[in-house]
């Protein structure tokens, strides 16, 4: 089948490179002669119907820009059969012939629901900080937030040596560990406390066993959030078995999520959008783009979403050996 128009939407939680993304997408397609669609608030907005035209004006002058021009949602009725009927009248309704997503994990799998149900070629692009699709190495937006965590920790450290305090900054990730990790190594941390082996032994009796006893002048660990409590917990937890230290805790929070794209997010943003359209135009459907030893590869959605991306062990040695 020919694809004449496509409909691009952003989903999830927003990642600076999004708007890049939809620059190249949009671009790409006009000059492959198809109509574009901007569809607001994601799939909430496919369903109530905000969707406009787009014409290359529109994503002028936004490659720089944090956020996503098309705003996002998460959108609990795209959850149901009912939602989802409701988003394919509205594709049918602006002859939109496929979709391009821009998203995370729960984004693809609300797309694969899709495919699966109606018959529309969709493409995603990774679009998220936390850097957890399985099958690319890194996702949009995830260059931009560990930069800000690396700038908000460098300036942490300034206050944490001059109180010879022990801090525990926690950073975003929901269940996955590389911002936590990769961050931990940029700024010299001491440790990192991940859900990836959160499991495996106590994380802090391990750290403070066997680093804070060492005559430091002060100490820093980055820590991923978690429903169970995160650094807070961990901090109060400190306070009470080991009430010599001197401990404050830092919650980054959404400021991880905004700014100015990185040149990293940018240029990887802009290939992963071209090559979505090239890709539907291939007749492909049904896949991320993503990017592995700097090439444009695509992953099937069932495996992008699996949750098997694991943490490269050797990063926790190269941090603790690095720190000690
Ligand atoms: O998936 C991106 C992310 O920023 C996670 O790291 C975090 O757990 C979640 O979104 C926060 O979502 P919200 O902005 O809806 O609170």
């Amino acid at each position: 089948m020919e694809i004449k128009s496509i409909g691009i939407l952003t989903s999830g939680g927003d990642a600076p490179g999004m708007n890049a993304a939809i620059r190249a997408v949009t671009r790409t397609a006009i000059y492959a002669g198809m109509r574009v669609w901007g569809i607001y608030r994601g799939y909430q907005g496919l369903i109530e119907d905000q969707i406009v035209e787009f014409q290359t004006q529109n994503v002028s002058n936004i490659i720089q820009q944090g956020g996503t021009i098309l705003k996002t949602a998460r959108s609990m009725e795209f959850k149901t059969p009912e939602g989802r009927k409701k988003a394919y009248e509205n594709l049918k309704r602006h002859d939109i012939d496929a979709l391009v997503v821009i998203g995370g994990d729960g984004s693809i799998t609300g797309a694969a629901n899709l495919a699966r149900e109606y018959d529309v070629p969709i493409v995603a692009l990774p679009g998220t900080i936390d850097n957890d699709l399985a099958g690319t190495d890194m996702t949009i937006g995830y260059d931009t937030a560990m930069n800000t965590i690396m700038d908000c920790v460098d300036k942490i450290r300034d206050t944490a040596t001059s109180h010879q305090r022990l801090f525990f900054i926690e950073v975003m990730g929901r269940d996955a560990g590389f911002l936590a990790l990769n961050g931990a190594i940029a700024t010299g941390c001491e440790d990192a406390i991940i859900p990836e082996v959160a499991t495996q032994y106590d994380q802090l009796k391990a750290l403070v066993d066997n680093g804070f006893r060492k005559s430091k002048s002060s100490a820093m660990v980055i820590v991923t959030e978690s429903p169970e409590g995160g650094a807070l917990k961990l901090a109060e937890r400190v306070k009470k078995e080991y009430p010599e230290y001197d401990v404050r805790v830092s919650v980054l929070g959404h400021l991880q999520r905004g700014g100015s794209p990185t040149a990293a997010d940018r240029i990887l943003a802009s290939r992963l959008g071209f090559a979505a359209i090239e890709a539907l135009k291939e007749g492909q459907r049904n896949v991320m783009m993503g990017i592995h030893n700097d090439h444009v590869v695509n992953i099937p959605f069932a495996k992008a979403i699996k949750k098997d991306k694991p943490i490269d062990e050797e990063l926790l040695t190269v941090l603790r050996v690095l720190s000690i």
